[in-house]
């Protein structure tokens, strides 16, 4: 029986990415399983790591893209005996899920509750994961707070939101003008990031109350960081979570690293800025420090996903074969959401 994935042989454009038709199913090793990918999610960061500039992943090619996946476990390795075959699981892989099997190791794997639709679930282990960890987490704001999210219509920014209402948190995102209903639709406040000044901006809107935000979320990184620190009240927080600008050409390495020295530098001498303070947040360093938080974590997002209180923004379901061109609209911004790629078709 032939199958077929995604592969990068070089890194580079969305041009990469190539359809192959694969003969032999893989087996799963010792502490592995296979996993039948029902939905494969989509999004910046698997476009960072297809440009080979992705600092946790350099890889070694050729490699199957992919950060996250929902699927039935269809073999488990020698020695296993969880998850069970035929357990629907969802896998925060890196790299891989853009196949029709994927084979990786077990211990990450978190149950997905029957009845959810895969293409809403996979947006849990990577998007809403991070936003759910550095709201409840590295902040933990209390209702009413005023948070801002940088990149607001994206998949992350829109997690942010999502979660924002639900925890009862006041948002103010910035996005690009043809996204700000993307922003709006969960009740946040958009902010269009190329038009004036945003942080003026930020600190008009919020001058009625602190005169910044509680938190800020900023994943543009380098020079972008003190923009973002610009607008947080006394004792607020600002948590750097990427290096956007350096990963699509704007910035260079230089001014990435030394956008994180500034961040650590503020966090450090937080006494000097009226107790304005900072984090560095990855998800996958602290999947490696706090394993069974990941789980627990991403157990309770199932769980409002289920109760229909948190509302994933899927914006189209396409099969493995429109890969070029979701990296194509993804390089391209302006999404307002996640496209999800369904390895066994969209019917
Ligand atoms: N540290 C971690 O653990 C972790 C985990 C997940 C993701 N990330 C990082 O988080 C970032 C977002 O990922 P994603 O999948 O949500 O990407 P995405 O869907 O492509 O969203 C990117 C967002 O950034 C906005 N944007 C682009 N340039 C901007 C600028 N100069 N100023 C303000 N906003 C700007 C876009 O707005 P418009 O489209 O409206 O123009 C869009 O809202 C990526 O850098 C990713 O690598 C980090």
């Amino acid at each position: 029986m032939t199958w077929q994935n995604i592969r990068i042989s070089r890194f580079g454009g969305p041009e990469v990415l190539e359809l192959v038709e694969q003969t032999a199913i893989p087996a799963p090793g010792p502490g592995e399983v296979r996993i039948k990918v029902l939905a494969a999610g989509t999004g910046f960061t698997d476009s960072f790591i297809r440009r080979g500039r992705y600092p946790d992943y350099k890889g070694k090619l050729p490699f199957t893209p992919g950060y996250e996946l929902v699927g039935v476990i269809d073999k488990t390795g020698p020695g296993r005996t969880l998850p069970h075959e035929g357990e629907l699981v969802a896998a925060l892989s890196v790299t891989g899920g853009y196949g029709q099997y994927y084979v990786g190791p077990a211990r990450f794997l978190v149950p997905v509750p029957e009845g959810l639709d895969p293409a809403e679930a996979v947006c849990i282990p990577l998007a809403y994961l991070t936003a759910f960890q550095m709201l409840t987490r590295v902040c933990r704001l209390p209702p009413g707070a005023t948070i801002l999210v940088i990149g607001a219509s994206g998949s992350v920014g829109t997690a942010f939101l999502d979660l924002a209402r639900h925890l009862g948190l006041k948002a103010i995102g910035t996005c690009s003008a043809g996204n700000t209903h993307a922003v709006e639709r969960f009740g946040a406040t958009a902010i269009d990031y190329r038009a004036g000044d945003s942080v003026r901006t930020v600190q008009q809107i919020t001058a009625g109350g602190k005169g910044g935000v509680d938190a800020a979320f900023d994943a543009i990184g380098g020079a972008h960081f003190a923009r973002s620190f610009a607008c947080l009240a006394a004792g607020g927080m600002l948590v750097g979570y990427g290096s956007q600008a350096m990963a699509v050409g704007d910035e260079g390495l230089l001014s990435a690293g030394l956008g994180l020295v500034r961040l650590k530098l503020w966090g450090a001498l937080r006494w000097l800025f009226g107790g304005r303070h900072t984090a560095w947040y990855s998800i996958t360093d602290r999947r490696l420090t706090q394993p069974e938080e990941f789980k627990a974590d991403m157990a309770s997002l199932f769980g409002l996903l289920r109760e229909g209180a948190i509302h994933p923004v899927v914006i189209d379901r396409l099969p493995l074969s429109a890969a070029r061109d979701v990296h194509a609209r993804i390089d391209a911004g302006g999404l307002g959401g996640k496209i999800v790629l369904l390895p066994w078709g969209t019917s």
